[in-house]
């Protein structure tokens, strides 16, 4: 059963040439272009809010990212990208392998409709006001003044993430360890130090998250 859904899996990625690419814009049995079912999406991601939470707001220990309200198309790409390999996560591989195209867009539709929380971990906001002109200079122009992100270049969004996370993710990013990285981006942290991670972070956790 499990073995017959991986298998369509495969034939469906095998089937399109949308993954060779860092924004994959390919057609055929794309998770991207599947529309969602964020009820059956509900369903599904009963066994991933084991690690991820219920409410998908993951752990402000930096181990795992606040999934809620980020932009649907950004997490299916994430969800692909751990399937294969373009992102290393072997804890939640299984998972990724256990779910059809349509279970990623129903799974991602659904955590969309999920809250941010304003308890998102945060920095100790020594250096918040250096990282907030670092983001300012650097960051802005992709991820949004507000740090809204932008779903259709697949761009997340990075309001009400945990600062313990992002500075995981910019510290392997810059090591070369998160296979996935924007090219663009690694150019400009290539040259960041340690404070400058921790100072962008810590600005990125106190971005104001919007009413909705
Ligand atoms: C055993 C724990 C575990 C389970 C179960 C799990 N995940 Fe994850 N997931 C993780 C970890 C850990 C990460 C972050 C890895 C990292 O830091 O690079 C992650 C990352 C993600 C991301 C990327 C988020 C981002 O902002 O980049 C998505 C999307 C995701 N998981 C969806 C799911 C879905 C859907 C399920 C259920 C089918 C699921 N996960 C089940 C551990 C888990
Ligand atoms: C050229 C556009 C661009 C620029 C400039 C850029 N980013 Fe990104 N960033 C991206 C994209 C695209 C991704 C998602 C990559 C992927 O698909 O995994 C990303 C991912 C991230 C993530 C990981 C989010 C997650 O949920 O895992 C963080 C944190 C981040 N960026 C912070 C920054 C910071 C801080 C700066 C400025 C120093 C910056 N970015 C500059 C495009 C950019």
């Amino acid at each position: 059963m499990k073995t017959a859904k991986l298998l369509t899996l495969c034939l469906a990625l095998a089937a399109t040439t949308a993954w060779a690419g860092p924004h994959g814009a390919g057609g055929g049995a794309d998770p991207l272009k599947l529309k969602g079912d964020a009820k059956n999406g509900e369903e599904v991601y009963e066994v991933c809010s084991a690690c991820h939470l219920a409410s998908g707001i993951g752990r402000p220990d930096g181990t795992l990212p606040v999934v809620s309200a980020q932009h649907k198309a950004v997490l299916v790409k994430q969800m692909v990208d751990i399937l294969t390999g373009h992102r290393d996560n072997p804890t939640m591989l299984p998972f990724a392998q256990s779910m059809t195209p349509q279970e990623m867009a129903d799974t991602a539709a659904y955590m969309t409709t999920l809250k941010l929380s304003p308890k998102n971990g945060k920095g100790s906001g020594k250096n918040a006001k250096q990282g907030m002109a670092l983001y300012d200079k650097d960051c802005k122009t992709c991820h949004g003044a507000k740090g809204e992100g932008n779903e259709a270049k697949l761009i997340p969004m990075l309001t009400g993430q945990h600062f313990k996370y992002m500075q995981r993710q910019l510290a392997e990013m810059r090591a070369g360890k998160r296979k996935n990285a924007d090219k663009d981006m690694l150019k400009v942290i290539k040259s960041y130090s340690d404070a400058d991670i921790e100072a962008v972070s810590d600005a990125m956790s106190r971005l104001p998250i919007p009413k909705k």
